[in-house]
């Protein structure tokens, strides 16, 4: 697998820590002390499916390629707009690739990393050339909008990259998990019977999230997994040109970095404009990092992508780009 083609959509929406300060108890101060985050941007008529899309597009634009040419198109995301179709078949018919497989995977704010693992995968079938792997999610819709202990945490977008089969694989080693024990610790889309409340109805359970819970297992679980990873790839943390972490907090990213006793410049962010994008997070970050050229295709710079969040999941992927 070889990485051709990077790009990302984010709504023009932007929703600021002062504009949320207007509509519940919070404060610019808390959020950005506690997360790192001054603003998200919020779907105001797109769904994840025309997010991802866009996306699309945009990693098409930045190809040699034709959407003809995709052999098969994977969708990270916990929100899609149906069960069935899946975004993914969506974007098959949107973009106007032939009728090729398409997918969605769920592993929350891991979901990119579980993508790219299975598209290395699929790549080593002989007749696969091309896949579109996309991150993209409404995380506004799965939100409840009272609950200011999630509510400021999260915004919505899409990102991704079109991969080629190559004899020599960028992807040097990969150490994915997951432990459904500790699944309560994040919760959305649940669905909820409310007739024993007297309302006769079948409903989806906003997001709920055990904060805490997942900060200590993430500090726990993301350093030993960057630490494996790195070992699998023959390499020593300091052969690492940047690691792009999920970004769902800045506190929770400098401290995986001082655990591992690494330079936080080592660690980009782009939390503080996005907020948590969960599934979006790690490709918008990569399509930035090459749109201002810190990354830079066929460089031969090694990447480390680590995911962690619902489920619980967590992931880390080495990679030379
Ligand atoms: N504004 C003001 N005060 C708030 C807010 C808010 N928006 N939200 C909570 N508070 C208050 C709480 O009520 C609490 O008050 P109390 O002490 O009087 O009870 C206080 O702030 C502290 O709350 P904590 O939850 O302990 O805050 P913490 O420092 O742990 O930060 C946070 C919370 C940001 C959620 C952090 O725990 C975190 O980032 N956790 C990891 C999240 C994560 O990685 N999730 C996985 C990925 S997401 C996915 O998979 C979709």
């Amino acid at each position: 697998m070889k990485i051709q083609a990077i790009g990302k959509y984010v709504p023009e929406n932007v929703l600021t820590n002062q504009d949320l300060e207007k509509i519940m108890d919070t404060s610019n101060d808390w959020i950005v002390s506690r997360t790192g985050i001054k603003k998200r941007h919020i779907t105001t008529d797109d769904t994840t499916s025309s997010l991802a899309v866009k996306a699309a597009q945009n990693i098409l634009n930045n190809s040699q390629i034709k959407a003809t040419e995709i052999d098969f198109i994977i969708v990270a995301t916990m929100t899609p707009d149906s069960h069935s179709p899946s975004v993914a078949a969506i974007v098959q018919s949107e973009i106007g690739a032939n009728s090729v497989m398409a997918f969605d995977v769920s592993a929350a704010c891991s979901g990119f990393v579980y993508a790219l693992s299975i598209a290395e995968k699929m790549l080593q079938a002989e007749s696969v050339e091309y896949g579109l792997v996309i991150g993209a999610e409404t995380m506004s819709q799965t939100i409840d909008w009272s609950d200011r202990s999630t509510a400021v945490l999260f915004g919505d977008g899409a990102g991704g990259v079109i991969v080629k089969s190559s004899i020599e694989s960028s992807l040097l080693a990969e150490d994915i998990h997951a432990d459904g024990k500790k699944g309560n610790a994040l919760v959305s889309g649940k669905i909820v019977n409310d007739a024993k409340t007297g309302n006769d109805k079948w409903r989806r359970s906003p997001l709920t999230m055990d904060g805490r819970d997942i900060y200590n297992f993430v500090v726990k679980e993301v350093p030993n997994s960057i630490r494996t990873v790195t070992k699998k790839a023959n390499l020593e943390l300091k052969d690492i040109d940047y690691f792009l972490l999920h970004q769902a907090n800045e506190r929770l990213i400098k401290q995986v970095s001082k655990k591992l006793a690494l330079d936080s410049t080592k660690f980009p962010s782009n939390i503080a404009e996005y907020g948590n994008t969960s599934a979006a997070s790690i490709p918008l970050l990569l399509a930035e990092l090459v749109e201002n050229q810190t990354i830079q295709l066929e460089s031969g710079q090694k990447l480390l992508l680590s995911g962690f969040g619902g489920g619980l999941t967590w992931g880390s992927l080495v990679i030379t780009i």
